[in-house]
């Protein structure tokens, strides 16, 4: 009995100078199963408590069993300890990095494919004499519905999917059209301007669809602006774009609460001839939705729909990346696999 006793006090001792030197998850581990494991040393006592007698077994059960949860419990302890110490070894590591230091053979990085790409569209539309303009993403229901035409329990809210916050009357916004009105708001006639920028729905994500994707939002305002100062933007822009000399633009109505006449700018597939899964076998890519601007919104802008006219735009920027460079999963974007991003 005394000598199992002293057994279980020298186990005692060797675990706690073991578990002192340990500095690493890997070398925790075979102290857990040096000690705890099937054949460890606590587990094997345990094992032997049967051939003992009952008096003996009243002394010493209780004895190992509160030893093996002791050092269960500071296995685990001494485990969150080293895991600590090494994030905070690895934050260290990376505040010491330094950024201008020369590294031989380093492969250059570039930035980002919406990056590019939104600088692309904005020197299109700079050489074409438009501003480019900000908006914020958290917006209210004014700038993003009411001013926009789209009046309380008007049936146009159910196409956008919104995200509404904690706070009443805010939510992200669910495409980049609120900026108009905040031009608008800010500037006087004549204006000419862009947006591009990230907008948000409450979509299931899928290969396709994202919570998160980007538009580019235009916006002109004049006097005497007509369809067909639209229909010529459109058609400058995405020759531009794709590089065409000569680019089919189909124009179909279409509607949109903050413009009248709303008008659907398709373009030729630019991968087919006869017809593809891109194009879903029409020939023809839905690209440019835009109209004359309703003299609701531009009332709300604190424009004089008697003295100006103007017409407004807002194509899927994400959806125009995806085509312009044959990427078939939305979700690669903001994946920041370096595999997919090295391609740009
Ligand atoms: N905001 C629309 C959407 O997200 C796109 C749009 C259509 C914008 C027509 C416009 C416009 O400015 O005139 O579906």
């Amino acid at each position: 009995m005394a000598e199992l006793k002293q057994k279980i006090d020298q186990i005692k001792r060797e675990f706690t100078t073991r578990l002192a030197e340990t500095a690493s998850t890997k070398e925790l581990e075979d102290i857990r199963l040096a000690f705890l494991g099937k054949k460890g040393s606590i587990t094997t006592l345990l094992s032997e408590l049967k051939d003992l007698s009952i008096e003996d077994k009243k002394v010493v059960g209780p004895l190992l069993h509160s030893f093996k949860q002791e050092a269960e419990e500071r296995i685990q302890q001494h485990k969150e300890k080293i895991l600590v110490r090494q994030s905070e070894q690895a934050t260290q590591r990376l505040q010491d990095f330094d950024v201008t230091a020369y590294v031989p053979n380093a492969k250059p990085g570039h930035l980002h494919p919406y990056t590019q790409f939104i600088e692309e569209i904005q020197n299109i539309f700079l050489s074409m004499g438009y501003e480019i303009w900000d908006g914020p993403e958290f917006e209210t229901d004014f700038y993003n519905f009411g001013a926009l035409n789209i009046p309380q329990d008007h049936p146009a809210r159910d196409m956008y999917d919104t995200f509404w916050t904690n706070k009443p009357e805010y939510l992200l916004r669910t495409h980049t059209s609120p900026v108009q009105i905040r031009a608008m708001q800010n500037k006087k006639p004549p204006l000419a301007g862009i947006a591009p920028g990230r907008t948000y729905r409450h979509e299931a994500v899928d290969a396709s669809h994202d919570f998160m994707f980007m538009q580019c939002e235009g916006l002109l305002i004049d006097k005497n602006v007509t369809a067909a100062h639209f229909f010529a933007t459109a058609q400058t822009f995405l020759k531009k774009l794709f590089q065409k000399d000569s680019l089919d633009i189909r124009i179909r109505p279409g509607f949109f609460p903050f413009v009248e006449p709303g008008f659907e700018i398709d373009m030729r597939c630019v991968f087919c001839k006869t017809g593809c899964s891109v194009c879903k076998h029409s020939t023809w890519i839905e690209i440019f939705p835009g109209g004359l601007v309703h003299p609701n919104v531009l009332k709300a802008g604190g424009i004089d729909p008697t003295q100006y006219s103007g017409f407004a735009f807002g194509f899927g920027l994400t959806r125009l990346v995806m085509l312009k460079h044959g990427i078939d999963d939305i979700r690669l974007l903001h994946s920041g696999k370096i595999k997919f991003l090295e391609q740009f």
